[in-house]
Parts: structure tokens; C-alpha cells; sequence
């Protein structure tokens, strides 16, 4: 276990540990979009900006920096607002909602943070290119529907050439994961739509009380991973 400081108070950490987590932990507010505690952080949307100061040789340094991947060290003193944080934070909001302006979570943000008038080019993209569908997809699930295509402003995070994913299996991680609401599900009793991803599968019903509990391709993977057999999920949890 190390010590150090958040905002003056002396909290202990295991070393390494992110930055965010532990000050989330510690009731400290840092507003964050593109971390995820299942998932390694990736540092994307840079909205979780602190000021670390740390000592070397008796010279003091500070630095701007992402908590989400910034580890836990001993004796560093963390900030967590401040005048050049919340600048920097407001220019963060202010791009993120020139990428995608009709994201509420980000007009939330810049209501709380106090971002007016955008003043970049406004696109009409949803995704703000936060990784964590990829990520959960790929190291959470074990799928890899996803990845990240084109460049620029075209850049998004899609199924391989933006076709319909033949591989997503519907399971719903990366709509619970995107923070930015804009990945949405669609259910009917018996079908499941991923909707950005084009993928339409069916669900699983249950031979007892008849409610649809998962999608079979989720269930099917789910029995190959584990050595069960699909006939294992003939009825619903409730039912078993
Ligand atoms: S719904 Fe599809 S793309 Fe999303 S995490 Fe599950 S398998 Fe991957
Ligand atoms: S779709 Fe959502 S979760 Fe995926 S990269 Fe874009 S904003 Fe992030
Ligand atoms: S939450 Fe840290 S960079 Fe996005």
C-alpha cells in the first residue's frame, strides 16, 4: 500500500492502482466518459483530467493528466479541479460536443461545466470514438464484432467495413457500456436488433413459462465457452 494526496486528503491506494478509481472510491468527483472498470483504461476522451505533482531530486512538478490511467504513486500530490483543469475540461466538452451535438450525456456536461456556444464545425456523428464497445466486445464477451474504421472525422467504431456484423451475438455489453447512449437495442418476444451494428437475432424462449431470456447465438457462445450444451438453457433462470 502507498500513500499520497487527493485535494489534500491523505488516502491509501494500492500502487498502481488508476488514478479515477480510487478517487471515485473516495467520494472525489471527476467526470469521465470512456473509462470502464472492466476493461483496461484507454485514455480517450481525456474528460478526467487532474493535476499530479510530483517530487524528484527535491523539485516539484505538475502535470496535466488523465486519472483514469495514471497510476497510483507514493507521495504524489492529486488535484482534482482547478482554474487550468476546468479550461481544459471545457475545451474537452466543447469538441466531444462538436463531434456529436446530440448526445445528451455531453449537453449535460456542458451545462454543468459551463460550455456555451460551440465554436468548432458541428458533425452529425453519435459515437465519440470512446473505444469501450470495442473493448468490452472483444476482452469482456470474447466476441470482436468491433473495431474502429475510416479516418478523421469519418473515423467510427463499427463491424469490420461497416457491414452488418456477422459476428456480434447480441448480448447488449456494449449497449450498457457506451456512454453516449448511441447504441441502441430493440426487442420484440421473439427477435433482439442491435441496431447500429444491423443485427437482428433470435431469442431464446423459455419451454416453461415462455419468456424470451437471451438470444440463442449469446447462449450458444456462452455453452461453447463453458463446455455446456445448448439443451442446458431450454428454460429460463426462474424456471430452472
Ligand atoms: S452486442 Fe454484439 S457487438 Fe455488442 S458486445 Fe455483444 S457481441 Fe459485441
Ligand atoms: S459507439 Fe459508444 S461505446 Fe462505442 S466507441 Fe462510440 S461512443 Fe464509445
Ligand atoms: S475517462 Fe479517462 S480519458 Fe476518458
Amino acid at each position: 500500500m502507498i500513500e499520497f494526496t487527493i485535494d489534500g486528503k491523505t488516502v491509501q491506494a494500492e500502487r498502481g492502482e488508476s488514478l479515477l478509481k480510487i478517487a471515485n472510491a473516495q467520494g472525489f468527483r471527476i467526470p469521465h466518459l470512456c473509462y470502464h472498470e472492466v476493461v483496461q483504461a484507454y485514455g480517450a476522451c481525456r474528460l478526467c483530467l487532474v493535476e499530479v505533482t510530483q517530487t524528484s531530486h527535491g523539485r516539484k512538478r505538475t502535470k496535466l493528466t488523465t486519472s483514469c490511467n495514471f497510476p497510483a504513486l507514493e507521495g504524489i500530490e492529486v488535484v482534482t479541479q482547478s482554474e487550468r483543469i476546468g479550461r481544459n475540461r471545457r475545451m474537452i466538452i466543447e469538441l466531444l460536443l462538436a463531434r456529436a451535438p446530440k448526445a445528451k450525456r455531453l449537453q449535460e456536461l456542458a451545462a454543468e461545466y459551463g460550455v456555451g456556444k460551440v465554436r468548432f464545425a458541428e458533425s452529425d456523428a453519435e459515437c465519440i470514438l470512446c473505444g469501450l464497445c470495442v473493448q468490452i466486445c472483444r476482452d469482456v464477451v470474447g466476441v470482436d464484432a468491433l473495431g474502429f474504421t475510416g479516418r478523421g472525422v469519418n473515423k467510427d467504431a463499427r463491424p469490420p467495413f461497416g457491414e452488418p456484423s456477422k459476428e456480434c451475438i447480441a448480448c447488449g455489453a456494449c449497449v450498457e457500456a457506451c456512454p453516449v447512449d448511441c447504441i441502441k437495442m430493440e426487442e420484440t418476444h421473439t427477435m433482439r436488433t442491435i441496431v447500429r451494428w444491423k443485427r437482428t437475432l433470435p431469442m431464446r424462449v423459455c419451454e416453461e413459462c415462455g419468456y424470451s431470456f437471451a438470444p440463442t447465438f449469446q447462449l450458444m457462445h456462452f455453452a461453447k465457452k463453458t463446455g455446456m450444451s445448448l439443451d442446458d438453457f431450454r428454460v429460463c433462470r426462474d424456471c430452472r
